[in-house]
């Protein structure tokens, strides 16, 4: 059971108490640890890139081997474009194969956030593919390049954009931030309960490395159905390797290139078994 679209992925989530991980990754490496990490465990995962990450990792290149590693998967892979702005690469995803993309339309008011996320959505339509979108402002940018202050979702605004748009998915801020928590995460609980109540789309968590298991545990509770994790492998990627040089005189490249993988499989596992998707998959 290899690719498939988000919607599916998180429509089984339904009435279980499981989070399905959406993996950011930007090299072969990292998908292999990753696909890895979700067939040993058999859960259902989604591998995604994120548009600002792409002057390293270019979509032609990292997007084709995304979507040949789900296509081989043993588990159910949905492949996504994360924080997708401009309509040019949501339509290179598209064409690749990509079976979801991400619309980021938090920093815009919110009827035009509506106006271009429906026109991604009759775009993503045509390929059979599903939509995800931002209400409120996740903090933090997802490559680092920026500190943008975060703005709770309002559970009317949540609603209302909903209500017009339909996506498949809907990313919440609820004290959730991109990259390192300054402080001890303090995520709003409360605001979740409320939003999943207002709002019958499955939520989404941005920023989830530093978040603990407990807390991911009352997020899946009041609706989170996708997580997502990009800066917890990329810090361990580099602590792994940076400890692969510090013991080992002069490792060849091969070595190092199974340190990567080994990496991202020990995070995205230990993610897996945080979001308890473990044997979810089907
Ligand atoms: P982190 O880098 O904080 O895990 O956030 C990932 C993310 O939300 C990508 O959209």
């Amino acid at each position: 059971m290899p690719l498939v679209t988000l919607r599916e992925i998180l429509q089984k989530t339904d009435q279980s108490d499981y989070g399905v991980g959406s993996f950011n990754v930007v090299s072969m490496e990292m998908v292999m640890g990753v696909i890895r990490a979700a067939e040993e465990t058999f859960s259902p995962i989604i591998l995604q890139t994120a548009e600002a990450r792409l002057k390293h990792s270019p979509l032609n290149l990292i997007g084709p081997l995304m979507v040949e590693a789900a296509c081989k998967a043993k588990v159910p892979v949905a492949v996504h474009l994360d924080h997708g702005s401009q309509l040019e690469i949501i339509k290179q995803a598209l064409e690749i194969g990509f079976t979801s993309v991400m619309f980021d339309g938090s920093r815009l008011p919110l009827a035009v956030n509506i106006t271009k996320t429906l026109e991604v959505a009759r775009l993503a339509q045509g390929y059979g593919a599903s939509v995800e979108a931002e209400i409120g402002r996740v903090g933090g940018s997802e490559d680092g390049a920026e500190d943008i202050e975060m703005a709770i979702t309002q559970v009317q605004d949540a609603q209302t954009f909903f209500e017009h748009t339909g996506v498949d998915a809907l990313a919440v801020a609820i004290g959730n931030v991109h990259g390192v928590y300054k402080r001890e995460p303090n995520l709003q609980f409360a605001r979740l309960k409320d939003i999943h109540a207002a709002v019958a789309a499955p939520l989404v968590l941005h920023g989830g490395s530093g978040i603990t298991a407990q807390d991911f545990r009352q997020c899946i509770q009041h609706g989170i159905k996708k997580i997502n994790v990009q800066t917890a492998t990329l810090h361990k990627v580099v602590a792994k390797v940076r400890s692969l040089f510090q013991q080992t005189e002069n490792p060849d490249y091969f070595t190092y290139h199974e340190c990567v993988i080994a990496a991202a499989h020990e995070s995205a596992k230990d993610h897996m078994e945080a979001f308890q998707s473990v044997n979810q998959a089907w």
